[in-house]
């Protein structure tokens, strides 16, 4: 990969290769999406009463795209700053920093939420309490 790591969220809108027989959207590792792409899974059947995420990642890096349907990205530094997503297109992507507290919510009945990261699952590497999240971010603030 041979752009630098970006410490904050930030849409992605992808090149749309469509034609007269429909639409067709490359997520290519280290060119569409700034990482190569080591997991890919894919959320769906919440609905909007369910709130998914309420994690930090210490390492992987996601792009979130709904490829069907809609949902919300509540995204958190730990240092104050909050951002709120809307996934509503196929071609319109996040980009998720590694220590981003993240929630998705109000999903839509036929939101198909897929998530590509640039590591392997490894639960050690999920911070799951808030306070600890937080407690992190100062302990790296200070070096
Ligand atoms: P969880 O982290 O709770 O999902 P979300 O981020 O959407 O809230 O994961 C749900 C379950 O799936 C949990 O038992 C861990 C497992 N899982 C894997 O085995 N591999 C993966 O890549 C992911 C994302 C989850």
């Amino acid at each position: 990969m041979q752009e630098p790591i970006k410490d904050s969220a930030y849409f992605i809108e992808f090149a749309e290769h469509g034609d007269e027989r429909g639409h067709l959207v490359v997520a290519e590792g280290g060119q569409d999406v700034p990482f190569d792409i080591q997991r890919v899974f894919y959320i769906y059947g919440s609905d909007a009463t369910i709130v998914r995420g309420s994690h930090a990642n210490r390492k992987t890096r996601f792009v979130l795209v709904n490829v069907a349907g809609s949902s919300k990205v509540r995204v958190k530094d730990g240092l104050g700053n909050e951002a709120i997503f809307c996934l509503n297109r196929p071609r319109t992507g996040i980009y998720l920093p590694q220590m981003a507290w993240k929630e998705m919510y109000d999903f839509s009945p036929d939101s198909v939420l897929l998530v590509l990261c640039s590591e392997h699952y490894d639960e050690a590497e999920y911070i799951r309490d808030y306070d600890k999240f937080l407690q992190e971010v100062q302990q790296g603030q200070q070096g």
